[in-house]
């Protein structure tokens, strides 16, 4: 698996990209960078820009400050472990190309990488696809599962399906709001009551959700959600608290303890998320050891519903009148900083944020040569 000439496993950290999430994957990977064991990983960043250019050797503290992408020179190659065809970008051009071996000396054949992008392009099966494609081991889940995971409509049937519940949905689509918005109005207000929620269906970060409290604000919400999607969705509200859980492996995983979230804003929109800092992370969330049990069997349950590998954080609403347990999405590249949830939970259950790398890495590991086994049997 190693090669070159140092012993240490080559590690393409990538970050960045092309979505709203962009400057919190930057802060991400930079904690991961740092977590990673100097002693065992070779870290190659891999940052992606605003614009789309590939930049190898770019650390993300650097992209932080510096916000274009001109002018930057890159080492550009990210080669696979068993010399099919692997990731190569040109720096002259934006566009990436697959190569069956490094094409100039500079070239540096990376072991595995390490996608730490959220959202759009990064998050939703696109740049997993590629790795795919280049033969690469990556971390965390594979086409299917952060496809899934992306669209909340496709999620929630899934999760439905697996017997978890979700809030009352309906989705419509943008052209069918700009043909007849009265129409869909009238249908919205026949099926939900107010206040409900309008969510572009692939969104992440809270961009473009809101809540709706009346026909006018409804009206807003769809055509502030239409702004982002060709898929709108309608979410009866729940009043509960909110509760999130870690999942880590892949066909064994495994839950941590449950934290919540009490968002200073009315909900956790973007300012409660990135903004202002009065959204406090309660860990572990203050739950009767029986509500704790479900939630962790449920996240499981909606883990392996998506068929996700390596990492995911599952949400769920406490409903408060009831303490009904409702799904509300999953996340496959959960926000990675030293205070997010994601390894904060797995903190306060006993595995640390480098640790938490190297069970990533070990996992990734662990899928691909699953997957060489059924290529195996098919060649
Ligand atoms: N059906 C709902 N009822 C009550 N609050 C909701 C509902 N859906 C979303 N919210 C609030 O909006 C926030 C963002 O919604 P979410 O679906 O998690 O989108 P994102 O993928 O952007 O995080 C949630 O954390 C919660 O505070
Ligand atoms: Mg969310």
């Amino acid at each position: 698996m190693k090669t070159g000439t140092s012993s240490k496993l080559k590690v393409g950290v990538i970050f960045g990209g092309r979505s709203g999430e962009h400057e919190v994957s930057l802060v991400s990977a930079n904690s991961i960078m740092k977590a990673l064991n100097p002693d065992k990983y070779e870290i190659i960043p891999v940052g992606i820009t605003r614009q789309g250019s590939w930049l190898v050797g770019v650390k993300p503290e650097a992209m932080l400050e510096d916000k274009s992408d001109k002018g930057k020179t890159c080492v550009p190659y990210a080669g696979g472990p068993n010399g099919k065809a692997n990731l190569n970008c040109d720096p002259s051009n934006k566009g990436l190309i697959l190569v069956n071996k490094p094409q100039t000396e500079n070239h540096v054949a990376l072991d595995l990488l390490f996608p730490v992008i959220h959202g759009t392009y990064g998050e939703d099966g696109t740049l997993q696809g590629l790795l795919e494609q280049a033969d690469m081991p990556y971390v965390g889940c594979g086409v299917l599962a952060s496809a899934a995971g992306m669209d909340k409509t496709i999620a929630k049937k899934l999760f439905r399906d697996a017997g978890i519940a979700v809030a009352p949905f309906k989705e419509i689509l943008r052209s069918a709001w700009k043909r007849d918005p009265e129409a869909i109005l009238a249908a919205i207000e026949k099926e939900f009551s107010y206040p409900c929620f309008v969510k572009p269906v692939n969104s992440g970060s809270s961009v473009g959700i809101s809540k709706a409290r009346d026909k006018a604000t409804l009206r807003e919400a769809i055509d502030q959600a239409a702004r982002f999607d060709r898929k709108i969705l309608i979410e009866s509200f729940v009043n509960g608290r909110e509760i999130e859980v870690s999942v880590l492996g892949n066909d064994d995983p495994i839950a941590s303890v449950p934290g919540e979230i009490v968002p200073c804003n009315e909900f956790y929109d973007y300012t409660a998320k990135y903004v202002d800092d009065r959204s406090e992370l309660k860990i572990p969330a203050d739950l009767s050891p029986d509500i704790t049990e479900e939630i962790r069997r449920l996240a499981i349950k909606a883990y392996r519903a998506l068929d996700c590998a390596g990492m995911a954080r599952v949400d769920f609403f406490l409903e408060r009148a009831t303490n009904r347990i409702i799904i509300n999405e999953i996340n496959t590249i959960p926000g990675f900083t030293k205070i997010s949830m994601y390894p904060k939970l797995w903190e306060a259950t006993g595995i640390s944020y480098s640790e938490l790398c190297d069970r990533l890495i070990d996992l990734a590991l662990e899928r691909y040569r699953d997957k060489q086994e059924s290529l195996a049997a098919v060649i």
